[in-house]
């Protein structure tokens, strides 16, 4: 089964820490199994980016960006393009996760712009979708991710991935039940087959460790894992990385 595994370092670490952090994961993840079926992602923050891609240059472990502009240049006082972040090495770009969402205000229209212009450079999408607590409790998941994804999809090509990551399961230790995961990933890849015409990868994202990572193994529609604090220990990402 093909799974892919991003790890998100958000603003956890200092240059220098990230610099380490990247030469720990090449040297953990020398003699990983990886595939065309079987990637590894590191997702560092802007400024870590260019030196982490030498870094890993001769690794297969790939390089994605956080963020990027919803324009493709031009005046947009500090915002770093699509374009730049390709050239600098990034092969995918995470797009609209809950903590832009929640601390910036990103909206669909913005988040649309962000994946469009994302794919005109030519990096792939990791669209973040996900209900709040309180959305979950009244029982308004389903309702919430369709809307998220109808706006998010407009005029998008296909060649992007879904992280379903539910906004009360990142970073709280709580996640859903690998069965309710499950019924999610099916929901969300139909709606995605509906709207794009093409069968989407789909991964989970929120409070993934080495702890938990085993109680995934039986979700068949889960394609991978978008990981933040799990993600900060060479050690435990590769563990994470095993399933
Ligand atoms: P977490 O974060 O693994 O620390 O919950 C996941 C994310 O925000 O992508």
């Amino acid at each position: 089964m093909s799974k892919i595994f991003v790890a998100n370092w958000k603003m956890q670490l200092s240059y220098k820490d990230s610099l380490k952090l990247a030469q720990a994961f090449k040297n953990i993840f020398k003699n990983y199994p990886f595939s065309p079926a079987r990637q590894v992602v590191l997702a560092p923050d802007f400024l870590s980016l260019p030196e982490i891609a030498k870094i890993i240059k001769t690794s297969p472990i790939k390089l994605g960006a956080l963020d990027c502009a919803p324009e493709s240049k031009g005046a947009f006082t500090g915002e770093v393009s699509a374009q730049n972040l390709k050239t600098l090495g990034a092969q995918y770009v995470v797009v609209g996760h809950s903590e832009r969402r929640q601390y910036f205000f990103e909206n669909e229209i913005l988040i649309n712009q962000k994946l469009i212009v994302a794919q005109a450079a030519k990096l792939i999408p990791i669209l973040c979708v996900g209900e709040s607590r309180e959305e979950k409790r009244v029982n308004l998941t389903k309702e919430v991710l369709a809307n998220q994804l109808r706006r998010a999809l407009k005029n998008v090509k296909s060649n992007l991935i879904i992280a379903y990551e539910p906004r009360w399961a990142i970073g709280s230790g709580q996640t859903p039940s690998p069965a309710e995961i499950e019924a999610i990933h099916i929901y969300i890849k139909k709606l995605a087959l509906q709207i794009l015409k093409k069968e989407l990868k789909v991964i989970y994202g929120g409070s993934v460790s080495a702890a938990n990572i085993q109680e995934f193994k039986k979700c068949k529609n889960v394609d991978g894992f978008l990981v933040g604090g799990a993600s900060l220990k060479a050690q435990e990402f590769y563990k994470i990385c095993q399933l």
